[in-house]
Order: structure tokens, then C-alpha cells, then sequence
């Protein structure tokens, strides 16, 4: 009962603040799995206003990315303060597209991810390998070298969602088979057995990304170690409505 069903979704770097008003209206005048926690994620200059269009609906915002310092001369940044002063509940750190076209280290996503714990706000946390990592059968060593290194600055995982996203799935339209997904998703769950002990393990989600779609969710949402989802393209579309309901 504590692992809610979790469908997040990123906008990336998509829209217009009116687009994005016209999305949450598709959204909200859908009939929603309430049992399902829904987080979407727009652009940091998009948060507040689809956050004020969102009021009083079980969809919370999420920031894409956060700086690690409170504040100072970093020009360009959002900081984890920021999103909490602005009531902001959710982040994503550690997005593919932050460590590869962005160069965010292992250690970069870890001291963003305590930095955003301890300023109170949750995160989805991204793992994945690339394909030529797959290739070579690094997937599993991949995703434990990620989760490692934020081990070793976070104690707490109790406000962190894991996501899963190979990054050969992200905007390519070839998404993880069921089994490829839970293959990697036990492995998680094994190490947070060992890293965090079994009562975290058991209150922890790991959802899956990568090309998530209307026509693929169920099957993958059947799967009992997957626990949702963060989808990216998708969630741009109607089908998104879909995507959260796919355990109806
Ligand atoms: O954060 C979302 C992922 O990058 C997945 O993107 O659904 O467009 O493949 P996608």
C-alpha cells in the first residue's frame, strides 16, 4: 500500500506556457486511476503556472534538473532552495540527457540529490545504461556504479523514486521488452536490499522510461517490479491519460 503506482512526466524542453495550460486541461478532464501518483515535469519557467493550473488535482510538478547550492554566482542554474520556495514538491535528477549532453558526473547527481532531500523535496532519480554498454552486458554495473555513488552521500531513500531509462529506449521508439525492464529492475531491488536494508527496499519504487506509450504500458504496468512510469514524448499527448490509467 505504501508503493503507489507513479507516472511522472517529462515535458524536457518542450511548449509554450499556453501549450502547457492546454495539456493540463486534457488532463484534468480526464477520469484518473486515483490511485496513482502523477508528477509531471515542465520547463523550470513553466512550473508555476502549470502548478497554479493543476490546484486542487492529484497532479503534483516536478522541476527537470536543480543546482546543488543555495545560491550564488552561477548564472543560468535553479536551485533546490528556489524549487522548495516555491513550493516546487518534486525534481528529476540525473536525467541522461544532463549526464551526457551536459556532462553531469555520478557525483554531480549525488550532491544534487542530498542537496534536494535536505531542502524537502522528492526525487526521481535516473539510472540506465547506453547501448553500447548493454552491448557489452555493463547494464546491471552501470546502474549499481549510478546508485552507488549517491549511496555514499544519502542515507534516506525514503523520498526517492528510482527510474530506470536505458538510454537506447529514450525518444528512439524502441522501448525495453518486460523482461529486459525487469531484469534490471530486480537488480536494483537486490541492491537496495543490500545498500539500504529490506524495510527501504520494500517501501521502494522503481519505474521504468524509454519510449513508454499508450499501445505499451499495460504489459509493462502488469509486471510487479515495475512501478510506474517517467515517460517523455508521450506525455506531451493525450495518450498520456492512458499511460496513468494503464492498471484499470
Ligand atoms: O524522462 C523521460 C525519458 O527520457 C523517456 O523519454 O518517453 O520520449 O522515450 P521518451
Amino acid at each position: 500500500a505504501d508503493r503507489k503506482f507513479f507516472v511522472g512526466g517529462n515535458w524536457k524542453m518542450n511548449g509554450t506556457i499556453e501549450s502547457g495550460k492546454k495539456l493540463v486541461e486534457t488532463i484534468k478532464s480526464a477520469k484518473l486511476d486515483s490511485n496513482v501518483e502523477v508528477v509531471v515535469a515542465p520547463p523550470a519557467l513553466h512550473l508555476l503556472p502549470v502548478q497554479e493550473a493543476l490546484k486542487g488535482t492529484q497532479i503534483q510538478v516536478a522541476g527537470q534538473n536543480a543546482y546543488h547550492q543555495v545560491s550564488g554566482a552561477f548564472t543560468g542554474e535553479v536551485s533546490v532552495s528556489q524549487l522548495q520556495d516555491a513550493n516546487i514538491p518534486w525534481v528529476i535528477i540525473g536525467h541522461s540527457e544532463r549526464r551526457t549532453l551536459f556532462g553531469e558526473t555520478d557525483a554531480n547527481v549525488a550532491e544534487k540529490t542530498k542537496a534536494a532531500l535536505k531542502h524537502d523535496i522528492s526525487v526521481i532519480l535516473c539510472v540506465g545504461e547506453t547501448l553500447e554498454q548493454r552491448e557489452k552486458n555493463e547494464s546491471i554495473n552501470v546502474v549499481v556504479r549510478q546508485l552507488d555513488a549517491v549511496k555514499k552521500e544519502v542515507d534516506d531513500w525514503t523520498k526517492i523514486v528510482i527510474a530506470y531509462e536505458p538510454v537506447w529506449a529514450i525518444g528512439t521508439g524502441k522501448v525495453a521488452t518486460p523482461e529486459q525492464a525487469e531484469e534490471v529492475h530486480a537488480a536494483i531491488y537486490d541492491w537496495a536490499v543490500k545498500n539500504l536494508g529490506q524495510g527501504a527496499t520494500d517501501k521502494l519504487r522503481v519505474i521504468y522510461g524509454g519510449s513508454v506509450a499508450g499501445k505499451n504500458c499495460k504489459e509493462l504496468a502488469s509486471k510487479p517490479s515495475i512501478l510506474g512510469f517517467l515517460v517523455g514524448g508521450a506525455s506531451l499527448k493525450p495518450e498520456f491519460v492512458d499511460i496513468i490509467n494503464s492498471k484499470l
